[in-house]
């Protein structure tokens, strides 16, 4: 089954870096929010982040035209092509009834033929999926930030996602420039399993006095070759989605190893949230 024209529900971080990789890869994007002002905030962000890539020898300036050109953005869901669409990816904020109603109000407009697609980063597909009309054509796909800049696409089955949904996604990853690896629904999936434990035990290190913040991310960088430091990367990622992350993996798996560090639970308490609020382990 080929796709060529997508729907991104949410314009958040996450959502308008799907719609710009969406658009860059040829799709006809609609990229949708509730607000006006957030879509055209959104809008601009994508054309700032296409116009470094071109800056930066990454994106041909014709490619970074024809994006534009593919994306069309829409506040209400009335503006969307619906017979042309062939995956609605939703990325808005991690909460189980806000997506469930969403999928309510979506699904009858999907043609019957097309996926719906989750970027969730925690909650469980199986779940999602059950609350849908298709549980068969509903798919994790679970995209990185920055978005133009990261190579994966996390694909996560769930238990009733048959063979051709798993392949149609893997094509557009690929399609999107992506590399689609594939992994089964289990709390955090592969790659939030790993990182916030390790994220958590960074937090650890930093409350028992063992380093201050700027030398853990050194030493984690030095020492195992990491990009950034995982107190730096958890301030990116934003300090209350990993406190989220860990409370869905101690809750989900029942085992005490994932239990949410206290300095993790007071900096959310205290609004040091990271970048996004000026403060978190570091400050900005
Ligand atoms: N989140 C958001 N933006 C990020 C980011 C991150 N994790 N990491 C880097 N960026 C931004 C930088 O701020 C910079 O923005 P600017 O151009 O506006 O200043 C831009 O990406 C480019 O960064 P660099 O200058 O470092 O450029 P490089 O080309 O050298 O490297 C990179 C880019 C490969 C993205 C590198 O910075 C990197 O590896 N960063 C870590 C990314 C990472 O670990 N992402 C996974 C987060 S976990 C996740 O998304 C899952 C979720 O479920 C929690």
């Amino acid at each position: 089954m080929s796709i060529d024209a997508a729907l991104i529900i949410g314009s958040g971080t996450m959502g308008r870096g799907i719609a710009q990789v969406s658009a860059a890869a040829g799709l006809t994007t609609y990229l949708h929010d509730v607000s006006a002002e957030q879509v055209t905030k959104a809008l601009a962000e994508i054309e700032r982040s296409l116009g470094k890539l071109v800056e930066k020898g990454k994106l041909p300036a014709e490619k970074s035209q024809k994006a534009k050109s593919n994306l069309k953005t829409v506040s209400d869901l009335g503006g969307v092509d619906w017979p042309r669409v062939g995956i609605a990816i939703e990325a808005i904020f991690e909460d189980f009834s806000a997506k469930t109603a969403l999928y309510q109000d979506v699904q009858p407009r999907l043609n019957d033929g097309a996926i719906l697609a989750s970027n969730t980063s925690s909650i469980s597909i199986t779940k999602l999926a059950a609350a849908t009309d298709r549980p068969s054509k509903f798919i994790g796909m679970h995209f990185f930030n920055p978005v133009p800049l990261m190579s994966l696409v996390e694909v996560i089955r769930g238990l009733q996602t048959d063979d051709q949904t798993v392949e149609a996604v893997a094509a557009l990853a690929r399609q999107m420039g992506k590399n689609p690896l594939q992994c089964n629904d289990m709390p955090g999936f592969v790659s939030n399993r790993v990182l916030m434990p390790m994220i958590n035990e960074a937090v650890y290190a930093l409350m028992e006095g063992v380093a201050e913040a700027e030398t853990i991310d050194e030493i984690m960088k030095q020492g195992c070759n990491f990009p950034m430091g995982p107190l730096t990367l958890a301030d990116f990622i934003g300090v209350d989605v990993c406190l989220n992350i860990m409370e869905v993996l101690h809750r989900d798996l029942g085992d005490p190893k994932f239990r949410p560090c206290p300095l993790l639970r007071k900096m959310v308490d205290a609004g040091r949230l990271g970048r996004k609020s000026g403060w978190g382990f570091h400050a900005y």
